[in-house]
């Protein structure tokens, strides 16, 4: 069945050439990532989205924030204008595929802490920032306030720009990213206090934390990097001696301030790619692209960091089966699974993610 599934979609993008473009994140399993055209972390995925001119439609193998963003860049007006006005269409294999972190973070919680902690400090020096794994409304809110867009492999750039601007980051959803980056800053724990969407009022505590934040972290996180703990790193490096530890950013602290190096897919990829043979590493991040380390790098000695399975759900929602029928469809005229962001959301969504553009 896998063989039949993947000559169908062969033989769609035969037919299909240079006008379907087929972009893979690097969580995505192997039988998928074999067909896209171009993978790549979060930024890179998005810069290709905003560069793509010749095709008429984008399959985003990744998840629903990502082809969102993909919909945005691959829309905005100059683009456009490149192609006469023809709209790029941007499918999403199963509209299931959304990010847990993600839907921490809605845009109705979002304004509500914003006019809360506007009671406290003054919000017009407060630049948000949303982590790219956010919804479209999320990146709307921060280009009408003056904010901004980040990625994991560019959050502390980001956060200087918003620096130079306000006196006061409120980052979300990603929790720990934010406080992984803004530690790297200089910045301090108490200097980050935690808004908690769930609680309703505004005791002293909070007041007092508020009024001396220079970061004020949602209090959100990503359920797969969550599992990492500062027990498996310990044990690793009693069992393997001379072993390095490289994980991703939404790690918590603890695992984070632990490891030997820190960065986005992309950076994890390029670190063990540039790494001689005999290197050993432990590597927390998402299963699938562990394994595909693994095997792309045999004479590396490269271990799972966790030793439960901490897999991304939603990525692995997208398989051949749904790659093959939205692909089927698409030929027939009747695309499914289109992803497009309303108007305004668009227009103000732009305004942060090419502010992150222009940051790198
Ligand atoms: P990057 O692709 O930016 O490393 O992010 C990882 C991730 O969790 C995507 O959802
Ligand atoms: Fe979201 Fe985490 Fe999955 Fe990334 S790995 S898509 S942050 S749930």
């Amino acid at each position: 069945e896998v063989d039949e599934l993947r000559s169908r979609i062969q033989a769609v993008r035969d037919q299909l050439g240079d006008e379907l473009l087929i972009l893979g994140h690097h969580y995505q399993q192997d039988e998928v990532i074999e067909f896209s055209d171009l993978r790549g972390d979060s930024y890179k995925l998005s810069q290709m989205a905003a560069d793509s001119t010749a095709c008429k439609t984008i399959v985003f193998c990744g998840v629903h924030f990502m082809a969102e963003t993909a919909d945005i860049l691959a829309n905005r007006p100059e683009k456009m204008a490149e192609r006469d006005g023809r709209r790029t269409t941007v499918i999403l294999p199963d509209m299931a595929a959304g990010c847990s972190m993600a839907d921490m973070a809605g845009i109705k919680q979002v304004e509500a802490a914003w006019e809360d902690m506007s009671d406290v400090i003054d919000t017009e020096k407060v630049i948000p920032v949303t982590y790219i794994n956010s919804a479209a409304s999320l990146k709307a809110f921060c280009g009408r306030h003056g904010g901004i867009v980040c990625t994991s492999s560019n959050a502390q750039a980001v956060l200087e720009w918003a620096y130079e601007r306000g006196n006061r980051v409120f980052f979300f959803p990603d929790q720990h990213l934010g406080r992984n980056t803004a530690l790297k800053m200089g910045i301090t724990e108490e200097q980050m206090p935690v808004w908690d969407p769930f609680q309703l009022e505004l005791g002293g505590n909070t007041e007092h934390a508020l009024e001396n934040s220079k970061v004020i972290l949602w209090k959100g996180h990503c359920s797969v990097h969550q599992m990492f703990r500062a027990e498996h790193v310990d044990g690793f490096r009693k069992q393997h001696p001379g072993i390095k530890i490289l994980v991703h950013p939404e790690c918590p602290r603890e695992v984070n301030d632990l490891a030997d190096v820190s960065g986005s897919t992309g950076k994890i990829i390029e670190t063990v790619k540039n790494s001689p043979a005999g290197t050993k590493w432990a590597i927390g991040t998402e299963l699938h692209l562990v394994n595909r380390l693994k095997a792309e790098y045999p004479e590396q000695e490269i271990h799972f960091l966790s030793p439960v399975v901490c897999m991304c759900a939603t990525m692995y929602r997208i398989d051949l089966q749904h790659l093959c029928w939205t692909l089927e469809n698409l030929r027939d005229g009747a695309a499914v699974n289109v992803i497009a962001v309303d108007e305004e959301t668009t227009k103000w969504s732009l305004i942060a993610l090419e502010r992150m553009l222009a940051v790198r």
